[in-house]
């Protein structure tokens, strides 16, 4: 097994580690700028990629796209099925990795869409391959990507003294934040366009945004959980200051997350 497979199987783990659930609302921004930006059209054959809880894939099912949302998170595809069934939604959700979509035809999708999800597989070569793959000629794909500058960028950046270093050859989430960068993954097979947005995240404090994220975001819950009691609290502290200084505003703090929105269309 290569690296990056158990990266990748790791990474299910990962995300499966807490509600991510109580995490997504708060880019429930994200989900619609990037549905609204790829103009869904009834009956589209739509694929959401790293669906996660399934909020774009509601969306877009919503506006009447025919949709298969695929996450590698068994717990989150169970929490996705139960939340179609909950509202009424016809969507099909299935266990899949994004850098290899077994058992998913040549062009079988009108559009494929990913919000921050497909950019935190390793390979980033084999994520878009795919995505080319899939998508049939003229049919759209959109992507939303934390920037490395951005909140979230910077949120890792700070989290990056307590993590293990990620394995060679692994490629950072925040490339696809990096419009050269996206060009040279994508450029061949779609026409491109970006647009660089922000998110805005409201807590009361640091420490309140510590508590949702190191009790639901599973990279940090996983992370808190690899430590020490002590090294732990040391994570905990900086991630307080960091949002209490960095991010200070009226009432509580803000957390500007600006993310690059990449919309293509397939040659
Ligand atoms: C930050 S969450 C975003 C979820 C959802 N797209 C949203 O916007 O609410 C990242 C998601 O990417 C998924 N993911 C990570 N690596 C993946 C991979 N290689 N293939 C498919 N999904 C993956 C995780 O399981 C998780 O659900």
């Amino acid at each position: 097994m290569t690296d990056l497979t158990a990266l990748t199987q790791r990474h299910a783990q990962v995300w499966s580690n807490g509600p991510f659930e109580e995490v997504a609302d708060t880019i429930a921004d994200v989900h619609v700028a990037l549905v609204e930006a790829l103009r869904p059209q009834p009956g589209d054959r739509w694929l959401d990629l790293a669906t996660g809880a399934g909020s774009v894939a509601e969306l877009a099912a919503a506006a009447g796209a025919t949709v298969t949302g695929i996450d590698l998170s068994p717990r989150l595809v169970e929490v996705a099925r139960a939340r179609a069934r909950a509202g009424g939604y016809d969507i099909e959700y299935e266990v899949g990795d994004c850098q290899n979509l077994v058992g998913v035809a040549d062009g079988a999708f009108d559009v494929a869409s990913s919000c921050v999800g497909i950019i935190f597989a390793p390979d980033h070569g084999a994520t878009a391959r795919e995505l080319a793959r899939v998508t049939r000629p003229g049919g759209r794909i959109g992507v939303a990507a934390w920037t490395k500058e951005g909140g979230v960028g910077r949120m890792f950046e700070m989290m990056a003294p307590f993590s293990p270093p990620p394995p060679e050859g692994a490629g950072s989430p925040f490339g696809w934040g990096d419009e050269e960068h996206v060009t040279a993954l994508l450029g061949d097979a779609f026409e491109l366009r970006f647009e660089r947005k922000v998110s805005t995240y409201h807590a009361q404090s640091g420490r309140a945004c510590w508590e949702l994220f190191a009790s639901s975001y599973g990279p940090t819950k996983t992370l808190a959980e690899s430590l020490d009691p002590e090294r732990r609290e040391a994570l905990a502290e900086a991630w307080s200051t960091f949002f209490d200084t960095e991010y200070k505003a009226p009432g509580g703090i803000a957390h500007d997350r600006e993310y690059l929105l990449v919309i293509g269309t397939r040659r």
